[in-house]
């Protein structure tokens, strides 16, 4: 929606400067709303014209803005054109302003505005996105539940500007803890827990074999025992651990669906434990591997190669690691998927791990491993629930629910409410999400409920609260909305400011898409939350005329379209009461 305006100014500044229109695009952008009265509604920014080399990067760069200025004339669009400091200010036909932004708008929300000249510039293709990833058996903690809403977050964003993306989750479903819980099953283990609440007891019966491993040696032996069991592929160990690992699955997946979120794969570590040996046969005959005092096989990463930044690939029994498993399956991967990039979401302490990986696979002679991306997030302090630690991400779900269905039972609305315990479910989700993305992904935060459910605020109650209260007003005005209204009904500086704000709409998603950060969405919709306060206030649609009346709720279900298809993209799913 902002397109025509930029278009239009690239299209002035192309036949003034003498330049193909589309290197302006770059340089322009929407004027961020801050105080209530801004006249100007797009800026050029010289200093980018002086970088890309169309205008002289010597001069006085005042200057240049002036001269510029000077001889872009006015126009039909252009209203007012003007030499701000280092940039040129251009405030639209304020009729044209109102037309162009509340037009678009059809049946066809879901996909509009998606298609701005903005995302030329980006390389769409096959995005692969690995997020979530829990171990089995082990608890889900709140590094996981990051991992599981910034990914989603991700590959929405990807979607919604035109990849093909691929979910992935990429389970802990390998590893000693199988040797421990295997041996453990059959002395603390239950079929019948097990049916009724699979998570529940594998945990159980985890935390109990690992108490008794402490100091019983003889099931330390029967652990090692059984693991090399499923190593060799033996057939009982391997159906109870396939058993583990299906129950797990079919129950992460009822949880997700909660959460609104979904994979295409389920893979894991198991997937690949033969491909890793393969891996290290690679790196041997590459030369790559190399045999540390302690008799591992490590890989050489020290720039002058003297051993002096090794990481291990090979345990010196001969079993795989944790990397090796990662090597084999982002080869694996980009031979399946040819996936154009690839992106791991997981907490800050996999860093290293992550460059260490795409660093072997480089030495490897992989070049696509360039084309992968981790993005690391901080830790999460406190969260906790009534009844105390989360062990489960269903604990955080249910605590969310429960508080924010006891907060909507003081207003007298949820009386009239289908299904509360959905509604609350799902604002309560909202909160989560939004108190987790409102600052960069990589700083640490403390979790609070009563914080993050505040209705006013900077919440996700807040932007719910706001979207349903803007379906409300359309709903009591069904048929009221008509396909022509009257722009110059539209002018009042309010409105303006509604409108200047829904402008930035792409140049944000456009953001979000270079750094992968949500921070950028979250701080437009709440502040579209807040211009639309005040535009329910300012411009009430009952009690105005019919045509103004029309006019009004033009604007409101626009402004609503946005702040839904944002939600979505954030993973939130937007409700239609409160
Ligand atoms: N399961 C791991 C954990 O809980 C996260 C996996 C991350 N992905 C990967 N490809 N290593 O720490």
């Amino acid at each position: 929606m902002a397109c025509f305006f930029r278009r239009s100014i690239a299209a002035k500044l192309g036949r003034t400067l003498q330049q193909p229109e589309d290197v302006f695009i770059p340089a322009l952008s929407a004027v961020p709303v801050f105080k209530k009265q801004q006249t100007a509604d797009f800026r050029l920014s010289i200093n980018t014209l002086r970088a890309n080399g169309i205008l002289p990067s010597s001069g006085d760069i005042q200057l240049q803005t002036e001269n510029l200025a000077s001889q872009l004339k006015q126009d039909s669009v252009l209203e007012d054109i003007s030499a701000g400091r280092g940039a040129i200010h251009f405030k639209v036909n304020r009729k044209l302003l109102v037309q162009k932004i509340l037009e678009p708008f059809g049946k066809d929300d879901e996909r509009f505005s998606l298609n701005s000249e903005l995302f030329n510039t980006l390389k769409r293709g096959t995005t692969l996105v690995e997020y979530s990833s829990p171990n089995i058996a082990k608890k889900f903690h709140a590094g996981h539940l990051r991992s599981t809403i910034i990914g989603n977050f991700i590959a929405n964003l990807k979607q919604s500007l035109g990849h093909k993306v691929i979910r992935m989750n990429y389970l802990g479903d390998w590893g000693m803890q199988f040797g421990l819980l295997g041996a453990g099953f059959g002395q603390f283990g239950c079929q019948e827990k097990l049916k009724q609440n699979p998570l529940q007891h594998l945990f159980e019966v985890y935390v109990q074999v690992n108490k008794e491993a402490e100091h019983n040696e003889d099931i330390n032996q029967a652990a090692r025992d059984f693991f090399k069991q499923l190593e060799q592929r033996e057939s009982e160990a391997v159906s109870l651990w396939q058993q583990f690992r299906e129950i797990t699955v079919d129950e992460y997946q009822r949880v997700y669906k909660r959460l609104g979120v979904h994979f295409d794969i389920y893979s894991g570590e198991s997937f690949h434990q033969d491909q890793a040996q393969e891996v290290v046969q690679q790196l041997q005959s590459r030369g790559l591997l190399k045999t540390s005092e302690k008799g591992t096989g490590v890989v050489d990463l020290s720039p002058a190669a003297d051993m002096s930044k090794v990481y291990t690939v090979l345990r010196n029994d001969g079993t795989t690691l944790y990397i090796t498993r990662d090597l084999a399956a982002a080869i694996d991967r980009t031979e399946k998927y040819q996936f154009d990039e690839m992106i791991y979401v997981t907490d800050k302490g996999q860093a290293t791990h992550f460059q260490q990986l795409f660093q072997i696979l480089l030495l490897m002679g992989h070049s696509w491993a360039d084309r992968c991306q981790h993005v690391p997030f901080g830790l999460v302090r406190g969260m906790k629930t009534r009844s105390g630690e989360v062990v489960f991400l269903e604990d955080v779900l249910d605590e969310a629910r429960a508080r924010m269905l006891h907060n909507m039972s003081q207003s007298k609305t949820t009386k009239e409410m289908d299904d509360p315990e959905d509604t609350a479910e799902k604002v309560g989700i909202s909160a989560l999400i939004v108190q987790d993305f409102k600052g960069p992904l990589l700083s640490d935060y403390t979790f609070d409920w009563d914080r993050m459910l505040q209705a006013q605020g900077d919440t996700g109650v807040f932007l719910q609260y706001t979207h349903a209260r803007l379906c409300s007003l359309i709903r009591r005005n069904e048929g009221a909305e008509a396909a022509v209204f009257d722009p110059s009904l539209l002018l009042e500086q309010t409105s303006v400011s509604v409108l200047q704000h829904l402008l930035r709409y792409d140049e944000v998603l456009y953001q979000s898409a270079q750094d992968l950060q949500p921070k950028h969405l979250v701080n437009f919709l709440l502040k579209l939350s807040h211009l639309i306060a005040s535009a329910h206030r300012e411009l009430p649609v009952k009690g105005s005329s019919r045509d103004v009346a029309q006019a009004r709720l033009r604007l409101f279900s626009g402004a609503c379209s946005v702040l839904a298809n944002g939600m979505r993209i954030l993973g939130i799913t937007p409700v239609n009461k409160m």
